[in-house]
């Protein structure tokens, strides 16, 4: 006889009414998971849409006593080229926006290390990292307008592990003007693969803003396809994509989504927050 598992896993999708709900409620998941396991392995990601996902987990954080002293943070990608102190590297960002605001220990933070001597054998050794905390229990992920999670570009391989990749001139278009000058932005990146993102036991898409409505609704709804990452999401056991009405407005099964957030026991302690 075959047995069927209570609840069959899939990706799920929730529509809130703001940007700022959306990353609140992805900050909520969060501090609940935290909150569950203190030793938590996190996956963070970087970019606009985080700030205020951060913003948020720091509030809760200082408000409510949720305690990072004992997680361990594990970021998807930094750009090849950029030094820890740089400015512009994902670790400043990850320092200024979380990580000096919170009670983690900078000593359990782990980011690529993108001027590394050996940029392959650094992600052989961030890739043994990752196992050696027991693999990664929740990731947050953003999505690039050319469909990317982390920075795996369009003909990623869906098993591929930390890497180098380069930048497509979409991601160039979008990132540049994060730097002071357009030309300062590295056209590579070492970048945890759509396989190291599949092994993570939950994974958290938050998509914010009308320029994203095109490739989330490519993502959750189109056929898998190498040429968008994100797409390999559809193939994660627990994965929850969270977008604001902008970044959902051109998603088909919106009724089928809302039900689902209105209606399931999973989510009943996240509903009526805002
Ligand atoms: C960068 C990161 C991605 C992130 C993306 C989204 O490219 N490497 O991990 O998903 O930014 O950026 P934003 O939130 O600024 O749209």
């Amino acid at each position: 006889m075959v047995t069927v598992p209570l609840s069959i896993p899939s990706m799920e999708v929730i529509i809130q009414s703001t940007a700022d709900a959306a990353a609140d409620l992805a900050a909520r998941i969060i501090a609940d998971e935290l909150r569950r396991k203190p030793d938590l392995v996190l996956g963070l990601a970087t970019g606009r849409t985080m700030k205020s996902v951060y913003a948020k987990l720091v509030r809760i954080h200082r408000e409510e006593r949720v305690d990072f002293s004992r997680c361990r943070a594990f970021n998807l990608d930094e750009y090849v080229g950029l030094p820890a102190a740089d400015p512009n590297s994902y670790r400043r960002y990850m320092n200024e926006h979380l990580f000096h605001q919170v009670n983690i220990d900078l000593k359990n933070t782990f980011l690529p290390d993108g001027v590394a001597k050996d940029l392959d054998a650094e992600c052989a050794r961030y890739e043994r990292l990752i196992a050696d905390a027991g693999g990664i229990d929740v990731q947050l992920l953003g999505i690039g307008a050319s469909g990317h999670v982390g920075f795996n570009e369009p003909l990623s391989a869906f098993r591929s592990r930390t890497r180098v990749k380069a930048l497509t001139p979409t991601t160039w278009a979008q990132n540049a003007a994060l730097f002071p000058k357009p030309e300062m932005m590295p056209r590579r990146a070492l970048t945890m693969g759509i396989g190291t993102i599949l092994d993570a036991r939950r994974c958290v898409l938050l998509a914010t803003g009308t320029k994203k409505a095109d490739i989330i609704a490519r993502a959750v709804e189109g056929p898998m396809t190498a040429m968008i990452s994100a797409t390999a999401l559809q193939w994660h056991p627990r994965c929850v994509v969270i977008v604001d009405e902008a970044a959902g407005g051109r998603l088909t099964e919106k009724n089928y989504y809302r039900w689902i957030f209105e209606n399931e026991p999973e989510w009943e302690p996240f509903r009526n927050r805002k």
